[in-house]
């Protein structure tokens, strides 16, 4: 009786029991969606890092398998990615057909260097290349989290890797030889973060055909709200150096303004483009009071721009494959500026609901069996939003209870999808565009949702309650 535990996730992946961090080696290769990750077998701190590995095929059930890659005489096993080298490009297969290819740092004591280990059993056992590292380490003390994909025009693989303030990008045919191809990055404002597990993807322009690059970061801290978070640019690559669509002043935009959203890679392999981000910020991560495990990874989301104007935006849909096993539709209803509306839900699930009015300024709480409520209120005249994480346990960490803020980015909010654990609320609103996520921690069990107005009238349609099955089942 695994994932019983009363502040275990249910709809989100934890390893049975200790540390994790970053999502590394995401790849899709035959029938099966591969998570690594970087896990602790021993301890739940941060240390002694392996990669662990976990397997779904829908992207929402996930099952442990055993650790993948362990500590050996170059160090211990950072973050990094993995490929399907179907066509054996690296020559390290005995079949023409190929195999996993995983390309991760090595880190002794702070020095960090590129190497990479082949499969040939769909990623049960990995045998370390002889040859390792692949990349030695120049001066940089920065210098890790390799990102690995095919770039099609120039045919040829393309790394790109954190240096600290920048990232530097290295071309391969094998994935072996390396060669420096570009940095990028070093003009823009970084303060005293740390840029890590960078990726560099090409996503589509909703209701068009075109495709734009994408290169994100993971910059710690420096957090819209202190600590860890995501950024990303626009532009184009081609093959060799990446060009932003902004100018450095106005160039950074965040993935996800929430505290808990965190070195966020994409699955190699897939039609469609999927990601995962480790749920926690270094601020707290060390203390969060969870165990036997420490912590989770957010939910799967699909994503991909959105154009407005001259900007484009990132759109992230959480995939929850397998819809809900009990749905309760509302009909609709207007709630007056000062009322609001309560319903009964259960610890883990959804609200999702369409707003035909929406109000200057209203929110939702969840509200536990011990009356801790945990609100969400927007401002539509501010542009903004606040997330009031300051009930349910606080105690491990002066930096935990706050008021977490984002940006509207001008839009009027039409489709809310909230979607709660045990102890986090994802926010989702039109459609993905604006995306908050953050751990809570309450004492109790979430047990209600209540909707409220502040100023004017607020029409909701479509209000649908979901219950999701556990992954774990
Ligand atoms: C990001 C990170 C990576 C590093 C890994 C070590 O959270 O600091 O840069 O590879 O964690 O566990």
């Amino acid at each position: 009786m695994h994932y019983q535990e009363a502040r275990r996730p249910q709809i989100h992946f934890t390893p049975q029991e200790n540390w994790m961090n970053d999502p590394n080696g995401l790849v899709y290769f035959d029938g099966e969606y591969h998570l690594f990750y970087q896990h602790n077998p021993n301890g739940n701190n941060h240390a002694d890092m392996h990669w662990g590995h976990a397997v779904s095929t829908d992207l929402y059930h996930w099952e442990e398998l055993d650790i993948a890659l362990a500590p050996d005489h170059l160090g211990t096993i950072f973050s990094g990615s993995a490929v399907a080298d179907t066509h054996n490009t690296s020559g390290l297969f005995q079949q023409a057909s190929g195999g996993l290819v995983a390309i991760f740092t090595h880190d002794q004591e702070g020095h960090q260097q590129q190497s990479i280990a082949y499969s040939e059993d769909k990623g049960r056992t990995w045998t370390k290349y002889e040859g390792n590292p692949v990349i030695p380490n120049t001066e940089l003390q920065d210098f890790r989290d390799p990102k690995v994909a095919w770039h099609e025009e120039s045919e040829q693989w393309v790394m790109v890797l954190a240096c600290g303030d920048h990232v530097q990008f290295f071309g391969s045919l094998n994935l072996i030889d390396w060669k420096h191809l570009s940095s990028f990055g070093r003009e823009y404002p970084s303060d005293d973060g740390v840029w890590e597990c960078p990726d560099l993807i090409k996503l589509p322009v909703e209701g068009t055909n075109e495709k734009e690059w994408v290169l994100i970061v993971s910059i710690n801290p420096g957090g819209p709200n202190g600590g860890s978070a995501v950024y990303y640019f626009t532009g184009t690559f081609d093959g060799q150096i990446f060009h932003p669509n902004e100018a450095a002043s106005n160039a950074l935009k965040w993935a996800d303004e929430g505290r808990d959203f965190y070195a966020s890679i994409t699955w190699d392999n897939t039609e469609d483009t999927y990601w995962i981000g480790w749920m926690n910020n270094w601020n707290y991560a060390k203390t969060a009071p969870v165990s036997p495990w420490r912590s989770a990874m957010s939910l799967v989301r699909k994503i991909t721009l959105q154009r407005h104007q001259d900007n484009y935006l990132l759109k992230q849909e959480p995939v929850i494959s397998v819809g809900p096993v009990r749905a309760e539709k509302n009909s609709a209803l207007t709630i007056s500026a000062g009322e609001s509306q309560s319903y009964d839900v259960t610890p883990y699930g959804s609200a999702e609901f369409c707003l035909e009015h929406p109000s200057e300024q209203w929110g939702f709480q969840l509200v536990s069996d011990q009356n801790e409520v945990f609100r969400l209120e927007i401002n539509q005249d501010d542009d903004s939003y606040t997330f009031y994480r300051t009930e349910g346990q606080s105690d491990f960490s002066q930096d935990f209870a706050s008021e977490i803020t984002g940006a509207l980015h001008g839009l009027k909010l039409e489709q809310i999808s909230a979607i709660w654990d045990n102890c986090s609320l994802e926010f989702f609103a039109n459609d993905g565009v604006v995306v908050s996520t953050n751990l809570m921690f309450p004492y109790g069990k979430i047990h209600a949702i209540e909707l409220y107005s502040v100023k004017t009238e607020l029409v909701v349609s479509q209000l649908t309650i979901n219950e999701f099955p556990s992954i774990w089942k």
